[in-house]
């Protein structure tokens, strides 16, 4: 939620932090803006994306070495010009920008209205940054004092970063919650919320920590806790390449994510998975086997798709490891009072590995002593710092603000953390444990066939893209397959969608079914495969449309169905991997049919860091 950059040095810094603004665009597009600091301060911003900002520059002086830019997702004050960052201080000499919440900005406000001071905006950031400039007012002290003693004051979450014409060149910024990467230049630095606006220009990062406060000049990098002690910067060397961020010829982000899934997984899966010699690496987990093995339940924690990987995993861990699971909304979980013991195990599962919903979750359970394993792909994120250990999904920067490779990496993942902990603790047999190790090293393939037979979901996609309503159902590992499709098509085409066991629709859903009704059954060949093609005749009983996720050859089930899309045939532990991909794409050609901009989706953010 928002994206930030920042860059002092020697170089323009406008064309560096625009660009770095558009690979961080997932995160939020309500707003543009740029503060540029050359003497004096120039600020520009507009409501809508950075395009809109670029447009509304033209002509102006965009002259400095020195500037910070953000990218909106609105959370306090509507989307509009005047509410986009930065935002400038009553004095006009301090911008700043900010993602998160400043929870107590109200009883701020009125003690600085009281004061007389206005505001410009209907924000908490503004209120933040007046609140700075008045300490610094009143203590008479430079701009990094202010800030830490005002943030001593904050509840709630933050990045900041901070421009001061009465500092040119320096950058303050401190973060608690929502994530700051510093790259580190010859002469320059570059701040972002990821690393992807620095790719360019240096491979060595810093990731700051919560209740840090960064100095950052041309050549220099101080960090140092609230507490103004000095913290050694841990310098950090990057492994993404450029390339990995950008379109590479697709039409789009999700499109090519999507088609990236045979790689992905396949990258997944390499060194950790040998089907030959039976084995499975993963040292994260490897370190909390026994914990894990005489756990007596896990807990996955999640949110949006990664929630749905959790619930495909329950089913995998409870059939390999007989271990209870719990899969839990991350947002539920941390506001209850959740039974926790010392030594429970939860798994987060996170692609941005800094949706806030989560990272409080684990911090609460690891506070009780639960051991916190994480399943994230963004290395170095909150998430997996937070975490004991775990495994990385590998899946590449995933830029489309639907997740749709990081769900296969995750179930990847899972599967391979189960076929591990069921083999150690003997609850599986070792002829299906070999068996599933050579099914799961084959899955990008069958991912790749998927694809390669996946041309009529287009014409599918026309066929269907005026419905006011879908339903998706499947069962067993199919089930939360059911509930992903039916989340990828809301938020990429705006089409109401409700996923559901299918047996569970005769206890109520059945009565929105009519002839206009398309229903999506995920019916690959598995246990429960007649009973799913019952509910298929239940639902053509009531003339509703009915496409069909089928095993490939499968021509009995094709037959009752108006519309189907093939994966070929895998063991059912593995299908959700496969099952996925036809939905994934029939949300695609929707939303595109229905002219909606899907990296994009309107009220969304790839990386949901208030909670
Ligand atoms: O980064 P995370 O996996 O923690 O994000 C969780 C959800 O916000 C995310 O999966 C969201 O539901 C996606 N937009 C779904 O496509």
């Amino acid at each position: 939620m928002c994206g930030i950059v920042g860059y002092t040095g020697t170089r323009e810094a406008y064309p560096i932090i625009i660009k770095g603004l558009k690979r961080l665009e997932y995160r939020g597009y309500d707003s543009t803006g740029v503060a540029l600091l050359n003497g004096k301060l120039n600020v520009y911003k507009k409501k809508g994306k950075v395009a809109d900002l670029e447009e509304a520059v033209l002509g102006k002086n965009l002259h400095a070495h020195t500037g910070i830019g953000h990218t909106r997702w609105a959370t306090h004050g509507e989307p509009s010009d005047r509410n986009a960052h930065p935002h400038q201080s009553a004095g006009g000499k301090i911008a700043m920008i900010h993602n998160g919440i400043i929870e107590n900005y109200l009883q701020l406000k009125q003690d600085l209205s009281n004061k007389g001071y206005t505001f410009q905006s209907d924000t908490d950031t503004e209120v933040l940054l007046n609140f700075i400039e008045e300490i610094k007012k009143n203590n008479q002290c430079n701009l990094e004092e202010a800030v830490r003693i005002a943030l001593k004051r904050v509840t709630g979450a933050y990045v900041i970063l901070l421009l001061d014409e009465d500092d040119p060149g320096t950058i303050i910024a401190a973060r608690k919650g929502s994530p700051l990467v510093i790259g580190i230049g010859k002469g320059e630095h570059f701040l972002g919320s990821d690393a992807s606006p620095m790719l360019e220009y240096t491979k060595e990062v810093v990731y700051v920590n919560d209740y840090e406060l960064a100095i950052v000049k041309p050549d220099e990098l101080i960090l140092k806790n609230l507490g103004n002690e000095r913290v050694t910067p841990y310098i950090q060397k990057l492994d993404i390449e450029l390339a990995a961020i950008e379109k590479g010829g697709y039409e789009h982000f999700m499109l090519k994510e999507i088609h990236e899934q045979p790689q992905t997984i396949y990258d997944c899966l390499r060194g950790r998975l040998d089907a030959m010699e039976g084995t499975i690496t993963m040292s994260g987990i490897q370190q909390y086997a026994e914990q894990i093995v005489n756990a007596n339940r896990i807990v996955m924690i999640a949110c949006g798709t990664s929630w749905h990987a959790g619930l495909v995993a329950e089913y995998i861990f409870e059939e390999l490891c007989r271990i209870n699971v719990e899969v839990e909304y991350a947002s539920e979980f941390r506001y209850r009072n959740p039974v926790v013991h010392k030594g429970d195990v939860i798994i987060a599962i996170s692609q941005s590995g800094e949706t806030a919903d989560t990272l409080v979750a684990i911090e609460k359970a690891k506070e009780k002593g639960a051991i916190i394993l994480g399943v994230v792909n963004v290395v170095g994120s909150s998430i997996a710092r937070t975490s004991h250990g775990g495994a990385y999904t590998h899946a590449g920067p995933e830029i489309g603000v639907a997740s749709t490779k990081a769900f296969t990496a995750q179930l990847a993942v899972l599967t391979m953390i189960a076929l591990k902990i069921g083999y150690i603790k003997g609850t599986i047999e070792e002829e299906r444990y070999r068996y599933l190790l050579k099914e799961l090293q084959e899955i990008p393939e069958k991912v790749a066939w998927t694809l390669n037979h996946s041309d009529n979901i287009k014409a599918l996609a026309e066929k269907y893209k005026d419905a006011h309503d879908f339903l998706y159902l499947g069962r067993g590992y199919n089930f939360p397959v059911a509930l992903e499709g039916a989340l990828k098509l809301k938020e990429i085409s705006y089409i109401h969608a409700e996923g559901y066991p299918a047996a569970e629709m005769k206890h109520g859903p059945i009565a929105l079914v009519d002839d206009k009704l398309p229903v999506v059954f995920v019916a690959t060949k598995d246990a429960y495969h007649e009973k799913v093609v019952s509910n298929m005749q239940e639902i053509k009983a009531r003339k509703g449309k009915v496409i069909a996720v089928i095993t490939e050859g499968d021509e009995s089930t094709k037959a009752i169905c108006d519309d189907v899309m093939l994966v070929p045939e895998a063991d059912e532990i593995l299908a959700p991997m496969l099952s996925v991909v036809p939905l994934q794409l029939l949300a695609y050609y929707i939303g595109i049919a229905r002219g909606c901009d899907v990296d994009k989706p309107r009220n969304l953010a790839k990386s949901v860091t208030v909670e």
